[in-house]
């Protein structure tokens, strides 16, 4: 069976078999590796892509389930949100080893396009599946405000 998406922007396909991981589908066939495997069982966060807009464990998602939408992985993410984002990460220089971090960008660029202005509690929460351990969750969280009130300007 031959799936068809959209990643990044453009149309794909593959021909792997239908219960193969979205995570595996970007990473070895399209050789895109900023998204990282950590647990492979939807506990850490490591693998977040958006999938239709939404953030979604790569890991546990088959690509099957991929079928006509539209993937985006750190690669390809753009619009206001992810370039605050991004400023943000870099001006409280949030990463440490780094491992966790374009998940956590995933995560924290879904919630800014849901909530422009989220409070700490809101981003506990749509923070507490992105593992970090670093424990960066401090200046994630101090980045998320930055990148909030930059937005706001
Ligand atoms: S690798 Fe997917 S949630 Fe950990
Ligand atoms: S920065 Fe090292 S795991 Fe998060």
């Amino acid at each position: 069976m031959t799936i068809t998406f959209k990643l990044n922007g453009k149309s794909v396909s593959t021909g792997v078999e239908p219960d193969t991981p979205l995570l595996w589908v970007i990473r070895d066939d399209f050789r895109l590796t900023g998204t990282k495997f950590g647990c492979g069982i939807a506990q850490c966060g490591a693998c977040t892509v958006h999938l239709n807009g939404m953030p979604r464990r790569s890991c546990v998602t088959p690509i099957s389930q991929v079928n006509g939408g539209s993937v985006t992985t750190i690669e390809g993410l753009d619009g206001k949100e992810a370039q605050a984002v991004q400023d943000a990460w870099i001006a409280i220089d949030v990463p440490q080893c780094g491992y966790c971090q374009s998940g956590q960008v995933m995560s924290a660029v879904a919630l800014l396009r849901e909530v422009p202005k989220p409070t700490d509690t809101d981003i506990d929460q749509a923070m507490a599946g992105n593992i970090c351990r670093c424990a960066t969750y401090v200046r994630i969280r101090k980045a998320i405000h930055n990148a909030a009130d930059t937005l706001e300007d």
